[in-house]
């Protein structure tokens, strides 16, 4: 009997092993590590609330001018894309911990940015807008003092606004679309963020419109980890190519298409 019950318990510890050797094997299998081992994917990390640049598309696909401009150079690198999407505020850690290669997410080139990553060469240019309802009584960027502010935390609109009217008077949103969903319901009385992203948000919701005098001029480019000098050259060398062949004008004239 003692013999029998020792069998089992032998029996059943294997057991306990093997299912756990099963998981094991099937995390290291989903849970990809970091890029730089698998050699030819190009992980892009971006918060895909922000079109024209970044948005989710009807069959649940990433898509935009930062997802097919990450596409078009790694093709030209011969490596394969995988798009993550994030929090906007978690990119840079993202960047700087390895997790991802590259965040593309129609990001302001800025010097407090720049303390902790690198940045490519730049590929667009952004405006920082102010959203308000059609009756507001704010009509200049000057009446913004005192008012209640709408941004998406970590971008530059939320520094700049902060910095110039006190975190008092900022209200964070983890993405454009539920600060100007805010706007509409009255809960605050602008929200700041970039030209294009706001052009699509105005349509997308009535009684907005976008004030004519712009906050802050910027350049986009993708952020890079310091210590990844060899992508970051590779993806300069690359997107100067598809500068100079004139795809980034299309995939930009694609989303963004110049008034006639
Ligand atoms: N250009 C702004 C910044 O860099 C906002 C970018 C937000 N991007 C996004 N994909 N949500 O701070």
């Amino acid at each position: 009997m003692k013999k029998f019950t020792k069998i089992i318990c032998l029996l059943a510890a294997l057991c306990i092993c093997l299912t756990c050797a099963a998981c094991g094997n099937a995390k290291t299998e989903s849970g990809t590590p970091s890029s730089a081992d698998s050699g030819k994917k190009l992980v892009m990390g971006t918060n895909a609330a922000f079109p024209p640049y970044e948005f989710v598309d009807d069959n649940n696909n990433i898509v935009g001018i930062d997802a097919e401009i990450a596409k078009a150079v790694a093709d030209k690198l011969g490596m394969e894309l995988e798009i993550k999407d994030m929090e906007f505020d978690s990119l840079i850690t993202a960047v700087k911990s390895g997790s991802i290669d590259i965040a593309l997410a129609g990001m302001t080139v800025n010097d407090e940015r720049k303390e902790s990553v690198d940045f490519s060469d730049t590929y667009a240019t952004g405006v920082q807008v102010v959203i308000v309802p059609e009756n507001s009584s704010i009509k200049t960027i000057d009446d913004l003092e005192g008012k209640k502010i709408g941004v998406q935390a970590g971008t530059t609109g939320d520094n700049y606004c902060t910095s110039d009217y006190g975190q008092d008077h900022v209200k964070q949103f983890t993405n454009g679309a539920l600060a100007v969903a805010a706007l509409a319901n009255g809960q605050v009385d602008c929200v700041v963020i970039d030209n294009e992203p706001a052009k699509n948000f105005v349509k997308a919701n009535k009684g907005l419109k976008i004030l004519e005098t712009e906050y802050a001029n910027e350049d986009y480019a993708a952020a890079i980890a310091k210590d990844n000098k060899d992508l970051q050259e590779k993806f300069n060398k690359a997107l100067k190519e598809l500068k100079d062949e004139g795809k980034i004008a299309e995939i930009i004239e694609k989303y963004i298409p110049s008034e006639q």
